[in-house]
């Protein structure tokens, strides 16, 4: 596995209403529409993939957002054609403490007195689902989100909250039914099944969520923050070292020669360099199930 030399990432802050980020090739751009009114950009094309910077970047918003008086809503948003989040880097790997630190950065961010929004639209799977599944709310193109955890389809499973929030979130049936049928959802399903907040027409998704997010951010904090503590105190949020269990459990699939043969193949395919064969991902795993021993 690679290891990641730069931890730090610039952020650009933007204190007046406009939208023209200054960074452009950060994997995550933070634009602040107003001090308590932010919007995280996922930026890093073709596929927006979870790879080592986009890791760092994720966690440096973290700190940030912990570290600010006056943020008090956060909108998530990508700004790559087709792709909210693809999924976590496969080929290249992320390095392991950055991995690692993954829960405890997601756990945090789902405990400060900030409420987080996932504006959807394209493909957010695997890694990118349960980055949606973390956050506070959530918002979906009818037309153009799709979700899935599809780690099974590939002999492994999903490491970072999938396990651990879907049950809360849709129901133990349909948990198995999204985590080892490994298929595609759209975005009225994922509302029907509880995974996502709702499913808005795709012209109307960002006055819909730019309207929560603005009504959001002209409100007290204090309340806010007490509002949102008391919920999670009755819904309940998992802790970070439940999540330890199933990471180590992908870790130690993904470390087997039936998944690295598995990706291997997929990547003779197209894994991470077409944008056709991970728009069909789900599809595409099926060219290489069985138990194996697979050898490519
Ligand atoms: C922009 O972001 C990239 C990737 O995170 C980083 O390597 C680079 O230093 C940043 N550039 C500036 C001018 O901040
Ligand atoms: C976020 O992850 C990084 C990298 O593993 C870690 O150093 C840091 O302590 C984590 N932050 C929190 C709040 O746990
Ligand atoms: C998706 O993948 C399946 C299975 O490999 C294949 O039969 C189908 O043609 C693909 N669809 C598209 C749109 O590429």
């Amino acid at each position: 596995m690679r290891l990641l030399t730069h931890l730090s990432i610039a952020f650009t802050a933007i204190t007046a209403v406009s939208s023209k980020p200054i960074n452009t090739t950060s994997p995550i751009t933070t634009t602040k529409i107003t001090p308590s009114y932010w919007r995280a950009t996922f930026s890093n094309p073709p596929f927006n993939l979870q790879d080592n910077a986009f890791y760092a970047a994720f966690y440096a918003l973290v700190d940030e957002i912990s570290n600010d008086q006056d943020v008090k809503v956060v909108v998530f948003d990508s700004s790559v054609p087709d792709f909210y989040i693809a999924h976590f880097d496969t080929v290249n790997g992320v390095s392991t403490d950055l991995l690692g630190g993954y829960w405890a950065n997601m756990t945090k961010l789902a405990n400060l007195p900030v409420l987080t929004v996932a504006s959807i639209r394209g493909y957010a799977r695997g890694g990118g689902a349960e980055l949606v599944a973390g956050l506070d709310t959530s918002f979906a193109s009818k037309e153009k989100a799709v979700f899935a955890q599809f780690e099974v389809g590939v002999g492994a499973v999903p490491g970072g909250g999938g396990l651990a929030l879907l049950p809360g979130l849709v129901g133990r049936s349909r948990a198995l039914e999204i985590v080892i049928g490994a298929d595609d959802f759209d975005a009225d399903t994922a509302a029907q099944y509880g995974w996502i907040n709702r499913a808005v027409p795709d012209h109307k998704l960002d006055h819909f969520v730019d309207n929560l997010a603005h009504r959001v951010s002209l409100f007290d904090k204090e309340a806010i923050a007490y509002a949102k503590s008391a919920v999670i105190a009755r819904a309940g949020y998992p802790p970070a070292e439940e999540q330890q269990s199933d990471f180590a459990a992908f870790g130690k699939l993904a470390s087997q020669p039936n998944f690295q043969a598995r990706i291997a193949k997929l990547v003779e395919l197209g894994l991470q360099t077409k944008v056709a064969f991970e728009k069909n991902i789900t599809q595409e795993v099926l060219k290489t199930v069985g138990e194996g021993p697979w050898d490519v």
